[in-house]
């Protein structure tokens, strides 16, 4: 299980996320939703620790992390437990798919050359791209490239997989392929925090929702709490506004 408590992050005085408390069980996909600038990003980077907590703790199984007094030693064993997929996708663009999961596979988990290859090669072709393995990212589509993303996170065996938009920045017709991935992982009981504004998506998928704005969780629920019986004005707004076709007046 994932726990986060009273979780904080200030940029300057800005406080970006504000005592966040948040429970994710093992194999559970929470959707984080919430208009630009909520601090949905920002605690996904907080539970990779990319960015380090201005206070409050995360749990993650039996490893228990207060940042009022975190090492780094603590930093870098609560940041292997986690993988990010991102927006951009961010692959290193000289190495190709396959190079780009094995990375991960070579450097934190140590593996033997020819082992981190098997692994890889297996991971590729569950997301479908065992034809690509010696392509480069800019020969690939963008769901291509979030599918190696994908790949590269599934790889590192975490205790929990952040995806951070992972559709957003693709043409509409190459969203389904990502999501399709998405979902099959889901299925195998992997656990999962996903920032995302594909609403057929999170219905499907989710066990859990949570609506935040300005680094509040405002609301939470199952999908179908949040979704169709929302209690709170701003998450009727926010709901309205990315679903017009819904009539949220309840
Ligand atoms: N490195 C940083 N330095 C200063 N301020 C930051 C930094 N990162 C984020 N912020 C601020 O924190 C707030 C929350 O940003 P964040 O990126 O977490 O929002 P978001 O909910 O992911 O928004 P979006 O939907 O647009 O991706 C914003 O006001 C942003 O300007
Ligand atoms: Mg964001």
């Amino acid at each position: 299980m994932i726990k986060l408590t009273q979780l904080s992050k200030s940029f300057g005085r800005h406080q970006v996320l504000n005592q966040i408390d948040l429970e994710v069980s093992k194999g559970e996909v929470v959707v984080i939703l919430g208009p630009s600038g909520s601090g949905k990003t920002t605690l996904l980077r907080c539970v990779n620790v990319l960015e380090k907590p201005s206070g409050g703790e995360i749990s993650i199984g039996d490893f228990k992390l207060d940042f009022r007094h975190a090492r780094k030693k603590d930093i870098h064993q609560l940041r292997q437990k986690t993988a990010m997929v991102f927006q951009q996708y961010n692959l290193f663009r000289h190495k190709t798919a396959l190079e780009n999961v094995m990375e991960g596979l070579l450097i934190v988990k140590k593996l033997p050359k020819e082992a981190a290859r098997e692994k890889s090669i297996a991971l590729l072709e569950k997301v479908g791209l065992g034809s690509k393995l010696d392509a480069y990212p800019s020969q690939l589509s963008g769901g291509q490239q979030q599918r190696v993303g994908i790949a590269r996170a599934l790889a590192l065996e975490p205790e929990v997989i952040l995806f951070d938009e992972p559709t957003s920045a693709l043409d509409p017709e190459l969203v389904g392929e990502v999501l399709a991935v998405i979902r099959k992982i889901a299925k195998e009981g992997i656990t999962m925090i996903v920032v995302t504004h594909e609403m057929g998506f999170a219905r499907d998928v989710a066990n859990h929702v949570v609506f935040m704005d300005g680094g509040v969780i405002v609301e939470e629920g199952t999908p179908t709490e949040v979704f169709n019986h929302p209690r709170e004005e701003r998450t009727k707004q926010f709901l309205k506004r990315i679903t017009p076709e819904l009539n949220y007046s309840i």
